[in-house]
């Protein structure tokens, strides 16, 4: 990955809180390492349990601070053995001797971090003035739970496209054909609605000349930048995190819960095989068309968008206005 996409993925897409990771893969003994927006990033909770987020590169001399470990809720490098409390201060550095005093520039780069619906957050890009806001989060959305199953994947498409996939609702009887009617072709009615940062797409596949509310039935909601709830049928609903990895790759991670099956192990089961089918036989296809998708990167003004893309544009338009906020939107992607 080029520099300059690595800087156009960390400066121009992270004023946002994105999902980086599940909290449970977040354990207190060792430091968890993922690339998100374009960068490596070290995750690792301290004494209290508390989660934080830095740059992985060490302020020392650039060892990745994911090949380090977690003492008393630090986080040591594995290089030097620096160590560095969850403020991202140094506070030891055993070349020096115990009573050294580290100099600033051997602080962290710091990212503000949440941990809530199973996931750890991290506002990745300048803070400007002010709080931050809430998380994208849809209330409704399952939350974590004895009868709830997740499963990651990464995909090998932008984030924009990724996001297309997500709110499309007539792509179904052609891109999944071998399981759908693929009678089912007219989405009417069909409906978007926007609040401040969310959409919300509903409609009906039917066939043709079928009666209008006949036939497939979708609801999806999505929190821009990349939380998307999706109501399978009112026993069976799914929340997505969808987060750039850099410019080319996307971090997926889906959580399903059904609610007909109440014993813990059988619920459980059941969301897993609910998820088992999705990713091992609908979203393959889904996979298909979004990664081979041309131009890679997808914007307004690059496709013909029909009425059915609605929410699609909703998408993109918030996008837009995200990036504008960050600089010119002429390589909006
Ligand atoms: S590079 Fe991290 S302690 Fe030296
Ligand atoms: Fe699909």
């Amino acid at each position: 990955m080029s520099e300059s996409s690595v800087r156009e993925v960390s400066e121009r897409w992270s004023a946002h809180w994105y999902a980086v990771a599940r909290a449970s893969s977040l354990g207190r003994d060792a430091p968890l390492g993922v690339v998100r927006l374009g960068q490596p990033r070290v995750l690792w909770r301290d004494a209290s349990g508390t989660a934080h987020c830095a740059d992985a590169a060490c302020p020392h001399r650039g060892a990745d601070l994911r090949l380090g470990r977690v003492v008393r809720g630090e986080l040591e490098c594995g290089y030097h053995g620096f160590r560095f409390d969850g403020g991202g201060a140094c506070t030891a550095m055993p070349c020096e001797g115990r009573d050294a005093k580290p100099s600033r520039a051997l602080c962290l780069r710091m990212h503000p971090v949440r941990e809530a619906h199973g996931f750890i957050w991290a506002w990745l890009g300048g803070r400007g003035q002010g709080a931050l806001p809430e998380l994208p989060w849809l209330p409704g959305a399952p939350e974590p739970g004895p009868r709830a199953a997740s499963v990651e994947a990464v995909w090998n498409a932008r984030f924009t496209r990724v996001m297309e996939g997500m709110m499309d609702l007539h792509h179904f009887p052609f891109a999944h054909r071998r399981y759908a009617p693929s009678a089912y072709t007219r989405l009417e009615p069909f409906e978007v609605r926007e609040e401040g940062s969310t959409i919300h797409t509903t409609g009906w596949l039917r066939e043709e000349t079928g009666p209008s509310g006949s036939g497939l039935h979708f609801d999806i909601r999505v929190g821009y930048p990349g939380v998307v709830h999706l109501r399978f049928t009112p026993r069976l609903q799914g929340a997505v995190v969808c987060t750039p990895i850099d410019t080319e790759h996307t971090w997926i991670c889906a959580r399903f819960r059904q609610d007909s099956l109440r014993v813990p192990v059988l619920g459980w089961l059941a969301s897993r095989m609910a998820l088992a089918l999705e990713f091992g036989f609908i979203q393959p296809d889904d996979y298909r068309m979004v990664r081979h998708s041309l131009p890679r990167s997808g914007a307004l003004g690059q496709g013909a968008m029909v009425r059915a893309d609605r929410a699609i544009v909703a998408w993109h338009r918030l996008h837009e206005a995200a990036l504008g906020q960050h600089g010119d939107t002429a390589s909006a992607s």
